[in-house]
């Protein structure tokens, strides 16, 4: 954090709107600023009413912190949102998705035809016995059946809770139960860099342990190769999802929903070893979802909109699904790695589809950087027209070279600060307004309330502290599923009735926004979120693991990457290849994106006197830094030992 506050503070560089993008942005002045914060809610209250609404809300907000009820008495359907109200209109003809399948298959759905193939999926959810307020896990590949199964349930009011497809077995166990789900929707494969992602097996091994679930739903990705034994199907349980599709009705009534129902579950990494189920409602979350996708990408009629995140995160529910849905917009979709057949397979689709906005992650950017100018430069990227980042700091290099090379000097670039928690975009520039400047994600969107505390509450206006949001907003996480005392902990116990989102920050002189990152035991691996005490667990699952402290330490592409400290246990014999053994017992236990880059196996741990891992010292020793003050230590000379192991084995 420090190594980046320090980049930072020499970064002088700024980039106003042009005059050209300026005149044809949807929003062309800062007097939204100041509308917004004279009259927040009546804000919020012209966001929602760009929504279809069954019946309008009597109050705007419900405060009682900290829960918050946004629109309260309004009835709304949020699939009906993104589908019905769109096929009354010439968007009917429109294209809603424009698909591609890793090994090149193609697929355009246009809204009509995305309405007909909801609507016999809620048909068939319903005939599974699902109903109001029942969950569905979703553990699907990139494929429009994702979208499909979202709002499939949106439209029955079945919450949701899509689990990322590279997550294990176990985890997808893990949250199936937690939201004890009663139909589970995935496919037999997926592809990846070449590769069949076995998702059937891997459900199949979840759902063993999963007695809520009732039925399995098998999206058949990959004709033929079930023969093969990809997928075995058992009986009364398991059913093909084109099956199930063929005998299904093509109208299904949308479910009117309360505004403050649930509309998803979706799982998060926090500082225990157990995922937090973050709940969002329709009708606050909706008007965000819409409100941020129209105002902060500029969205027009006639936009090509890209956001590269995949569904199993919140970047992927609101900026692949829900927003640009209900915006009505041309959205394209990927399955496959970047890199795959070749590294200029994102920039070919944005050639092929005349992509208008692109939407992705500063570590994908960096990749880029690294792969070199020449992929980009093969296509015509000349259709782009506005660029955006989201998930992690973005270094100003990245920045620079997104501006450069992919945005040509000529598109503004939105770098958007949000959580899974806050539903929607929090922190962003406006492009037609905004000057903006590499590295910082700049002010809060019209109508958030954000700003910098000290550990005691006091207000900093210029320089390092807490990142603090100071009033209810509605796309906020209503709770956590089933553990509403470790929302109030999580969020709200730092200051009173103000919302702890677990950053760091520093505000400029201008007022400006700089993210610096983390300030729990959450990493942020890829743009992923990953708690350490997780992959503690995990690894202490492991028989030949006593005791396990895992850090992050600086990684030039993943911005992070793990570093973990293990014990074994006393008379354990060490075989040779352990340390890649227990690499593989995480990814199996959490998932790849868990897999640890360095394992140190150590007699000691540094801990006080108290017996407390002193964690700070393992992240000066993983990050290769100079090591920080010792003197509380029980065993000085624990870590100076720990230290030269590491550089040895490193
Ligand atoms: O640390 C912040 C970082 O990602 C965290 C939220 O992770 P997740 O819930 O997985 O959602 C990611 C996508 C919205 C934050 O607490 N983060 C997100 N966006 C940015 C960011 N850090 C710096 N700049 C950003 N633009």
């Amino acid at each position: 954090m420090s190594d980046r506050l320090d980049t930072l503070l020499h970064e002088r560089r700024t980039f106003p709107p042009s005059a050209a993008f300026r005149r044809a942005a949807t929003v062309r002045s800062k007097a939204v600023y100041q509308q917004a914060s004279r009259q927040r809610l009546r804000f919020w209250a012209a966001q929602a009413r760009e929504l279809e609404w069954d019946r309008k809300w009597t109050k705007v907000l419900d405060w009682k912190p900290p829960h918050a009820k946004w629109f309260v008495g309004g009835k709304l359907n949020a699939s009906a949102n993104c589908l019905d109200r769109h096929v009354r209109t010439a968007r009917r003809n429109k294209v809603a998705l424009l698909w591609e399948g890793e090994p090149g298959d193609r697929r355009a759905l246009t809204y009509w035809e995305l309405y007909r193939e909801v609507n016999r999926f809620a048909n068939v959810l319903k005939g599974l016995g699902v109903r109001k307020g029942d969950r569905v896990a979703i553990y699907l590949p990139m494929i429009p059946e994702a979208v499909i199964a979202m709002l499939a349930c949106a439209r029955i009011g079945a919450p949701h809770s899509v689990v990322f497809g590279g997550f294990s077995a176990e985890s997808l166990r893990d949250r199936i139960n937690d939201a004890e789900a009663k139909v589970l929707v995935t496919a037999d494969v997926g592809h990846r860099r070449g590769q069949l992602v076995p998702l059937k097996n891997n459900a199949d091994q979840a759902v063993a342990e999963c007695p809520c679930i009732a039925h399995v739903v098998v999206v058949h990705r990959e004709r033929g190769t079930t023969d093969a034994g990809l997928a075995h199907m058992k009986a009364g349980r398991d059913h093909w999802y084109h099956e199930l599709m063929d005998g299904a009705d093509a109208y299904c009534k949308p479910a009117v929903m309360d505004a403050e129902d649930m509309l998803f579950i979706l799982y998060t990494s926090g500082t225990t070893g157990k995922p937090k189920g973050i709940v969002h409602t329709t009708g606050g979350y909706m008007t965000q979802a819409l409100a941020t996708t129209r105002l902060v990408f500029d969205l027009k009629e006639e936009d090509v909109f890209w956001c590269t995140a995949d569904v199993g995160w919140v970047t992927g529910h609101t900026y692949l699904t829900y927003g640009p849905l209900a915006a009505g917009a041309t959205c394209v979709m990927y399955e496959g790695a970047p890199d795959w057949p070749d590294k200029d397979r994102l920039w070919a689709m944005v050639e092929r589809y005349g992509v208008t906005i692109f939407y992705t992650a500063p570590t994908a950017i960096r990749a880029f950087m690294k792969w070199g100018t020449e992929y980009p430069k093969r296509r015509d990227l000349s259709t782009l027209r506005l660029l955006g980042t989201v998930g992690e700091p973005i270094n100003p290099e990245a920045w620079i070279w997104y501006h450069k090379y992919i945005g040509a000097s000529r598109c503004p670039i939105v770098d958007t600060w949000w959580q899974t928690e806050t539903g929607g975009i929090m922190i962003t520039p406006l492009p037609g307004v905004t000057t903006t400047k590499p590295g910082s994600a700049t002010v809060p969107f019209p109508g958030i309330e954000a700003t910098l505390l000290d550990g005691s509450g006091e207000e900093i206006a210029t320089g390092g502290g807490f990142l603090a949001i100071t009033s209810p907003w509605p796309g906020m996480l209503r709770t956590i599923y089933g553990d509403d005392a470790r929302y109030r902990q999580t969020y709200w116990s730092r200051w009173d009735d103000i919302y702890f989102p677990g950053d760091g920050a520093k505000r400029d002189a201008q007022g400006y926004f700089w993210i610096l990152g983390r300030v729990d035991d959450v990493l942020n691996i890829a743009g992923h979120r990953l708690g350490t005490m997780e992959v503690e667990s995990a690894l202490v699952s492991h028989p030949s693991v006593a005791e396990a402290a895992v850090v992050g330490k600086p990684h030039e592409l993943k911005g992070q990457a793990l570093a973990a400290f293990v014990i074994l246990r006393s008379g354990h014999q060490r075989t040779g290849d352990l340390e890649d053994e227990l690499r593989e017992h995480v990814v199996k236990k959490i998932g790849a994106i868990a897999r640890p880059d360095d394992i140190i196996v150590t007699a000691e741990l540094p801990k006080t006197r108290s017996g407390k891992i002193m964690r700070r010292l393992l992240k000066d020793i993983a990050a290769g830094r100079a090591l920080g003050d010792v003197t509380t230590l029980a065993d000085p000379t624990v870590v100076a030992a720990l230290k030269t192991k590491y550089e040895d084995e490193g």
